[in-house]
């Protein structure tokens, strides 16, 4: 920036402080730095060594904690050796910043081994959000955060608390995100398996429970004591307190239920956005969620109390994540003495789709326009493409074009990508209740180009799967936007389903499950200029085509940095032009 152009922008800041009702706002506004380098290590997240992808030597990587409004700079340097690198920022809108959004292909071009690529975005809303890798299946090899952002200066959270806890939540397994990224481009295709292990804040017992390890701590396998990096993260509380636990899950494929041996959960938080209180025994959370809850610590403070992680929606072959509320009036190494709560049945959908529909937007909050300009339907299905097996939208399994697509369509390369716009429907025949008839999909990569500041309506539909009888989970997460969570629903949905949508009081997320055979409608203002991911969270299903891409109003993107987009031969092409003018 020009020293010219600085001080006008500077200039205009001091302008707009001037004016500001709270003037300490503004002063308190930062812009927070961080050097951050990603590289492969050896780790024992569950206590069995092996090789996660850290930063600056930790695992998961450093809690970034900012105030609403804060600018945050993050100068990373891929010391990979060997693959490309980029990180999320999920949940973080991005609004004038979509090259930040670290999605290789869409917002940028993976940084490459020994290059530094500087994320520079301002955190806007406060909430409980979180960070991860978003190339190939790094997310899956363990390159995950936190992101917490608080309320600004001056401004109050709508609930009260005393203390609080983070709780990043994740999957692990022994098998290597290599090995498991060949396993699923493989013909015959070959399913990864479930996770060995549930992570949270990255610690996990593998082969070792930690009751039975706390009734016999001369087990041989359980070493964790021993062992910084896998030994539970224990949560200390004071009695007749309030405590915020922000929950969130980056998990590569499980989807979760959080409990805590006899306290209530309040939510009071999803995605960011405030919703009404609504008190819960058990928590359901999908990958990409984030949750805040309150508890009263008013139980018997001379005991201590189980906090358990099972896994849900799929057939369960992973022991329970546990950690421990402790209470300080007693010891902490003190065993529970209850055995650690069990969650529903993991096809209990009914109990998830209860879940689900008690979660309602905190009164106050901004309300979804009343009418669509645009609806696109969504099929999910699985399919076979030349006997590889793929998921598709629509009939189209999403591959990603070399040349990142924000600078394809900043300066309309038109050979960067599919120019044909992918279909807004599936054929009325279709049945989701059965397998695919025709299991042939093709790939694609094509755009939905929305219109800048329309209401577009997604209804995601799901199928069954290759085999009979069965239909899975998928959590689906928007970038760059929140939408409306306007309804679930059962089999295919139907035009007159649009009369029960809730425009009351739907709540704001980023990301919303669609259950076995139904559908979830999401309604979202097309108003942030750039390209966004809209995909499933799991990320084995994202690998193998499961998402889409939308962009909108991207003439109005500015200040993109070059090395944001110079690869893939059209980009570099693109880039030798500029710089010879
Ligand atoms: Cu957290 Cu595109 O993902
Ligand atoms: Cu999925």
């Amino acid at each position: 920036m020009s020293l010219r152009k600085s001080m006008v922008n500077r200039g205009l800041l001091i302008l707009t402080c001037f004016f500001s009702f709270v003037i300490q706002l503004c002063l308190a506004s930062k812009t927070r730095h961080f050097k951050w380098e990603v590289e492969y290590m050896y780790w024992s997240p569950d206590c069995m060594e092996g090789v996660v992808m850290g930063i600056n030597g930790q695992f998961p990587g450093p809690t970034i904690r900012a105030v609403a409004g804060d600018t945050i700079v993050v100068e990373l340097t891929n010391r990979l050796h060997t693959e490309g690198v980029v990180i999320h920022w999920h949940g973080i809108r991005q609004f004038g910043t979509p090259w930040a959004d670290g999605t290789a292909s869409i917002s940028q071009c993976a940084i490459n081994p020994g290059e530094t690529f500087i994320y520079r975005y301002k955190v806007d809303k406060a909430g409980t959000y979180f960070y991860h890798g978003h190339y190939g299946m790094q997310r899956s090899a363990g390159l995950y955060g936190s992101l917490i952002v608080e309320v600004g200066e001056g401004q109050k959270e709508p609930f009260h608390y005393d203390g609080e806890f983070n709780l990043l939540l994740s999957d692990w397994w022994h098998k290597g995100s290599q090995e498991q990224e060949v396993a699923l481009s493989s013909k015959p295709f070959r399913w990864i398996g479930e996770p060995q292990t549930l992570l949270i804040n990255g610690r996990g017992q593998y082969n070792c429970s930690l009751a039975a390890h706390v009734t016999n701590s001369s087990s041989p396998q359980c070493q964790f004591r021993g062992n910084e990096q896998c030994a539970p993260q224990i949560l200390h509380v004071q009695p007749h307190k309030t405590y915020r636990l922000r929950v969130s899950s980056t998990t590569a494929l499980a989807s979760l239920n959080l409990q805590i041996g006899n306290h209530k959960m309040v939510m009071v938080e999803a995605d960011g956005n405030y919703i009404q209180p609504v008190a819960v025994d058990d928590l359901d959370i999908y990958s990409g969620e984030s949750y805040s809850v309150l508890i009263h610590t008013d139980q018997d403070p001379s005991k201590n109390y189980w906090i358990s992680v099972s896994v849900r929606g799929r057939e369960p072959k992973t022991p329970q994540g546990l950690t421990i509320l402790n209470y300080q009036t007693t010891s902490a190494s003190k065993l529970p003495t209850s055995t650690p709560p069990v969650s529903p049945l993991w096809n209990d959908y009914n109990h998830s789709k209860s879940f689900s529909n008690k979660i309602l937007a905190l009164m106050g909050s901004p309300k979804p326009p009343t009418t669509y300009n645009r609806r696109i339907i969504l099929l999910n299905t699985q399919n076979t493409i030349n006997g590889f097996t793929k998921w598709a939208i629509n009939n189209i399994s999403l591959t990603l074009p070399p040349t990142p697509y924000l600078g394809a369509i900043k300066h309309r390369l038109s050979n960067a990508f599919d120019q044909k716009s992918p279909p807004e429907n599936f054929p009325n025949d279709y049945d989701v209740m059965k397998p695919p008839t025709n299991t042939n999909s093709t790939y694609g990569n094509g755009v939905y180009m929305l219109e800048l500041r329309t209401t577009v309506d997604v209804i995601l539909q799901n199928a069954n799967a290759l085999a009979t009888g069965v239909s899975e989970i998928h959590p689906w997460h928007l970038h760059g936007h929140d939408f409306w969570v306007l309804g679930y629903g059962e089999g295919k949905f139907r035009k007159k389903d649009a009369k029960r949508f809730n425009l009351k009081n739907p709540p704001l997320r980023n990301t919303a499950v669609i259950f076995p055979f139904g559908w979830t409608a999401l309604r979202f203002v097309a108003d942030n200029p750039g390209v966004w991911a809209f995909h499933c969270h799991i990320e084995p299903h994202l690998h193998m085509g499961m998402g889409v891409v939308f962009a909108e109003g991207v003439h109005l993107v500015k200040d993109v940095p070059n090395n944001a987009l110079a690869c893939g031969l059209t980009g570099k092409m693109l880039m030798s032009n500029y710089s010879h003018h």
